[in-house]
């Protein structure tokens, strides 16, 4: 369903009230995305927030007052998600490396499932939990032996691989190490040994590797093999009850990019995953589709200049802001200036404030041949990785403020910045 974004006179209006950088989030987009997923899935799927895209304390809020389970990778997205209401029964503890201050918190708040990335990891939390003589339900997270040509953990060395549809061995994409998980061929040798862990519970596997996908057919076929990998395991005598296949549905970023079938997809989950006798609980822990397309930039323009034959838009932001525009580019369709929608275009660099050259937030995008220092340059599609996957310490300009968007209100959600906030924890000392 094509998305209606917020009008130049709504995104003017913040901008004018909060000043410029500044996040406004459409809350009831969240929950028109929020419902169409969940609408789409079948019954044996359970839909959680991933926090890692936006964890904004209101944002999280209205997803646990949706009805969404959580996902955390961290202590401070297991506070966040607990502050806002979220049920621990209903939260999944992921990442690569948890401290064991997050092992213990996790067990301290009875957390749903740790997902385990290494033996050693099984076995530090283990110890924990036979010290507070609990036992802790586990997923082990694995990293397949077949990825699609376009997995994010492939896509450099092949942009535009063959069909997505279809998964390749890692050792023909050449990319199979991974801090993720244990291998599947160790698989089978971690599992005995986490099996006999009498305060672990093992309740399934977790695999994530492809992100950011628009073409349904990719996340499937990724899916179908971890299903085939739980087929294996229960072949061999081990129960696997829940499947975690983690985020990774994507949103267009750039003009060439199309929305994602979530119908289709609906359609093809019920045919391959909620059939059989008992087919397994499905968790899902998104972030980028959910968030995505409710968060806008803006940006005030702070110069235009001219250099070698490029015109050069300098914004009173960048990527200490707004980091992931990388993946925008051309950008155009994602990308206006309020209330120059009339305007001829003409190419332009879109770069941040920062002293450094590698903040040029877009490099090639069609800009108003009128542009001026002034206007307000909004960019769509920053809800998710933006504020909270941003080099916010760099140069020193404070924080944006962040703003919500509901039934024709606005208010703020995170007040703006201020330099004292470089100062804090800093200890100023002669030694
Ligand atoms: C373990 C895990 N789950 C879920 C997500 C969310 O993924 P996405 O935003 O692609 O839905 C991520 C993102 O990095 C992740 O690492």
């Amino acid at each position: 369903m094509p998305i209606e974004y917020l009008t130049d006179q709504v995104l003017g209006q913040a901008l004018q009230s909060y000043g410029s950088p500044l996040y406004v989030y459409d809350l009831d987009l969240i929950a028109r995305r929020y419902k169409q997923l969940q609408g789409c899935l079948p019954p044996n799927f359970r839909l959680h927030y991933a926090l890692k895209a936006n964890a904004n304390l209101t944002i999280c809020r209205r997803f646990a007052q949706l009805g969404a389970a959580a996902e955390v990778s961290s202590l401070g997205e297991l506070i966040t998600a607990l502050r806002v209401g979220f049920d621990p029964e209903e939260i999944v503890f992921t990442g690569p490396g948890k401290s064991r201050q997050e092992l213990l918190a996790a067990l301290a708040e009875g957390v749903a499932l740790v997902v385990v990335e290494s033996i050693g990891e099984a076995r530090r939390l283990d110890e924990l939990a036979a010290a507070q003589a609990v036992v802790q339900p586990v997923l082990l997270r694995v990293n397949p032996a077949y990825r699609s040509a376009n997995s994010c953990e492939v896509r450099s060395g092949e942009a535009d691989g063959p069909a997505c549809d279809t998964l390749k061995p890692i050792a023909m994409n050449g990319q199979g190490a991974s801090k993720f998980g244990v291998d599947e061929a160790a698989m089978a040798a971690t599992l005995a040994a986490l099996l006999e862990m009498k305060h672990l519970e093992f309740r399934g596997i977790h695999v994530f590797t492809e992100s950011n996908v628009l073409d349904y057919r990719q996340l499937l076929a990724a899916w179908q093999n971890t299903a085939a990998i739980a087929a294996k395991l229960h072949a061999s005598g081990i129960p696997v009850h829940t499947l975690d296949f983690g985020g990774g549905i994507g949103i267009a970023y750039n003009d060439v990019d199309e929305e994602f079938d979530t119908v289709g997809f609906g359609v093809a989950l019920a045919e391959h995953f909620a059939s059989g006798a008992k087919p397994h609980h499905c968790i899902l822990e998104m972030g980028r589709y959910l968030i995505g397309e409710a968060g806008y930039y803006l940006a005030e323009v702070l110069d235009v200049k001219e250099s070698q034959g490029q015109r050069f838009v300098i914004l009173h932001g960048g990527i200490h802001n707004l980091y992931r525009t990388p993946a925008m580019q051309p950008a155009s369709r994602y990308l206006r200036v309020l209330g120059k929608g009339d305007s001829p275009m003409r190419p332009a660099v879109l770069a941040g404030q920062l002293p450094t050259p590698v903040d040029v937030m877009v490099r090639e995008v069609s800009l108003p041949e009128d542009i001026t220092i002034g206007d307000v340059v909004a960019i769509q599609n920053c809800g998710a990785y933006g504020y909270n996957h941003s080099l916010t310490n760099f140069a020193l300009h404070p924080y944006p403020a962040e703003v919500a968007y509901a039934g024709g209100n606005m208010v703020v959600i995170r007040d703006r910045g201020t330099y004292d906030d470089f100062f804090v924890h800093q200890k100023l000392v002669e030694i």
